[in-house]
């Protein structure tokens, strides 16, 4: 695993921005793997500004999230597909038909994380997955305890990570959606490249149990130890435990 320490967020989402230029100057419809929460904007606003300056074309990319609340109105503003689009794809020029998200509506639950799995699979995998981590380790919506070997599946979200999400729900921990669907640690793993991102020292405990704790499922980002291609940007307060 790769650890890189930058001043800020700035310099963190110029490098992430980097990677992504390079990935679609070789191959204009590699997948991308976004995720949601404050971590990746700085990254999404660079990208958004190197695309208007003609840098980088998204026509042809597809993207996947990597998780989303069960039970939103479809028009509701934190569902993360609606997230997404208004923070980075309705930006720039990706089709919104090449952005898919698990389906936090769906009847019949294990058929639509099935069919998740299968569609990130028919595209071919996906080749750069952006990553936040939760103050208790998560990454996507694996919540401490998950399997390491865990697919797309229902998980309820944790009374933390409830608490940490409220500031996007008014402040309101009970308007917190209790459960998520979420690609799991092992369909993150199958991404080509891992790009973690943390930031600030609410971060630095998960960080130090990321980079130099045991692999466990009670800090399930510590799966990426295995991974052969995984790069964590940090500024100085994520790193303060390190
Ligand atoms: C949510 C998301 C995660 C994200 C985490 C951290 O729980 N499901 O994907 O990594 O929040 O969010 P933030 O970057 O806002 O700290």
């Amino acid at each position: 695993m790769e650890v890189v320490i930058q001043p800020g967020s700035a310099q963190i989402a110029s490098l992430v921005a980097d990677a992504v230029e390079r990935l679609l100057t070789e191959t204009p419809d590699a997948v991308l793997g976004l995720a949601t929460g404050s971590s990746p904007l700085a990254v999404y606003d660079e990208l958004v500004r190197r695309h208007e300056a003609g840098r980088i074309s998204f026509a042809r990319a597809r993207a996947f999230l990597l998780d989303e609340y069960v039970g939103l109105p479809a028009d509701h503003p934190e569902r993360y597909r609606n997230v997404i689009e208004k923070a980075f794809t309705g930006r720039v020029d990706l089709p919104s038909e090449h952005v898919q998200g698990p389906d936090g509506s769906a009847q019949d639950v294990p058929a639509a994380c099935a069919a998740y799995e299968e569609a990130i699979a028919a595209a071919g995998g996906v080749d750069l997955q952006l990553l936040g981590i939760g103050s208790d380790g998560h990454i996507a919506f694996n919540e401490p305890g998950s399997s390491l070997a865990s697919r797309t599946r229902i998980k309820t979200l944790t009374r933390q990570t409830r608490q940490d999400n409220a500031r996007f729900f008014g402040g309101d921990v009970d308007a917190v959606p209790h459960h998520c669907l979420t690609q799991g640690l092992a369909t993150i793993m199958s991404a080509r490249h891992l790009v973690l991102l943390a930031t600030g020292s609410a971060k630095a405990e998960a960080v130090h149990q990321l980079v130099e704790g045991p692999v466990s499922a009670m800090w399930p980002a510590t799966v990426m130890q295995h991974h052969p291609h995984a790069t964590v940007l940090l500024d100085g307060a994520a790193a303060s435990r390190l």
